[in-house]
């Protein structure tokens, strides 16, 4: 059993991948600020919300017990991804920004020095133009006392189909680091975007008049990136989506007959221009806004990983759709981090297969 302290948990990502292979773990403590991601996380692990420590910059460390094997610490993205301002981790005036929470955590890891430390930020941390706030994320890692591994690593080479890359730095204390860690090797994609798809889902996830115009005649281009292939991947699943979900094609093009709403032609089959069909009578309508519609917050949770139990249990407690879409936008994919922890934990689970060999060779010998 591995003691355990999660901080900027969210729904808790890591504490999935743990469950779903098998490491069983103490939780010392989350550590979550928005109540009702505190909220989700304690209905998903099934522990109470006073076991949430709040607020990091409130956390007196000193209070915190010392011997830990794993914190995890996917610290906020917001001042590095290149969709903000990329301060970084300070502002001009010295204080803090939100991912400046960073120093935070370090000073929980000072106190704490669990054996392993993970971390996860978006990819753009390791960009040239946040060359000098990745060295001094890594520098003061290494302060701490540990040696870091890290590698950008995409959901879609780790069994998940949907392009997000992240960065994950892996902090192995010195005094027990032997250097045998390595990231996961990538696993060829055997599913696609469709298998995580419900094929009815209520008429209002289908794109309005508004949505649809703008993806037909503004900027058909740049909204035509939002449209997913349901035969491919998908993109990468953000907070801020709660806004505008991320839309799927659900049909090709095909042409109703408003009068026998059950008969169905396809592009091939009947000229676009056409306005009425010989022998099924009325006029053919295109009726567009049934070919796109956004995902479902359902299927955010299972792109992420996420089971629909999980999902479940936070609508049944309320949870509304816009913070369910930013639960699931803000974590991490937990296929990915089961590969990870797969590298983590292995030697140990190895050397005990080995050593139950070891002493059935010597019971056999006997
Ligand atoms: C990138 S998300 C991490 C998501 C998490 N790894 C998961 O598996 O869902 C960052 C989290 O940090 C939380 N956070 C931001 N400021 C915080 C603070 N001052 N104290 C504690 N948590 C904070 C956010 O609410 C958010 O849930």
């Amino acid at each position: 059993m591995i003691k355990y302290i999660s901080l900027f948990s969210g729904i808790g990502a890591f504490e999935k991948a743990l469950d779903n292979i098998g490491v069983k773990y103490e939780l010392v403590n989350y550590c979550e600020v928005d109540k009702y991601a505190s909220k989700a996380y304690s209905l998903i692990h099934n522990v109470p919300e006073s076991m949430n420590l709040g607020d990091i910059t409130k956390v007196d460390e000193t209070k915190l017990p010392t011997e830990i094997d794993l914190m995890t610490y996917g610290f906020p993205c917001q001042d590095i991804s290149s969709a903000g301002l990329q301060k970084g981790l300070r502002n001009e005036d010295g204080s803090k920004t939100r991912s400046g929470l960073f120093f935070d955590a370090i000073r929980i890891m000072k106190h704490c020095k669990p054996r392993i430390a993970i971390a996860e930020n978006v990819k753009n941390l390791t960009s040239k133009r946040m060359s000098g706030v990745f060295d001094t994320v890594l520098s003061e890692l290494e302060d701490a006392g540990y040696n870091n591994y890290w590698q950008v690593l995409n959901a879609a080479d780790y069994g998940m189909p949907q392009g997000r890359e992240r960065v994950f730095i892996i902090s192995i204390r010195k005094d027990i680091d032997d250097r045998s860690f390595h990231f996961p090797p990538v696993i060829p994609l055997t599913k696609c975007m469709g298998d995580y798809l419900d094929d009815n889902v209520p008429s209002s996830f289908l794109l309005s008049e508004k949505q649809l115009s703008k993806i037909e005649v503004s900027n058909f281009q740049q909204e035509k990136r939002r449209i997913q292939d349901r035969g491919g991947i998908c993109m990468t699943l953000l907070a801020r989506d709660y806004k505008d979900p991320k839309c799927v094609q659900i049909a090709d093009l095909h042409y109703y007959n408003m009068d026998m709403p059950n008969r169905i032609y396809s592009p091939e089959g009947i000229s676009p221009t056409l306005k009425t069909v010989s022998g099924g009578g009325g006029e053919v309508k295109v009726l567009k806004n049934k070919l796109y519609r956004k995902l479902t917050p359902k299927e955010y949770f299972r792109l992420m990983g996420f089971s629909d139990s999980d999902y479940q249990i936070l609508v049944d407690n309320g949870i509304s759709k816009s913070q369910l879409y930013k639960m699931a936008g803000n974590s991490i994919v937990v296929t990915v981090l089961e590969n990870l922890f797969k590298q983590i934990y292995k030697p140990v689970t190895q050397s005990i297969a080995s050593l139950k060999q070891q002493s059935l060779d010597i019971l056999n010998n006997i």
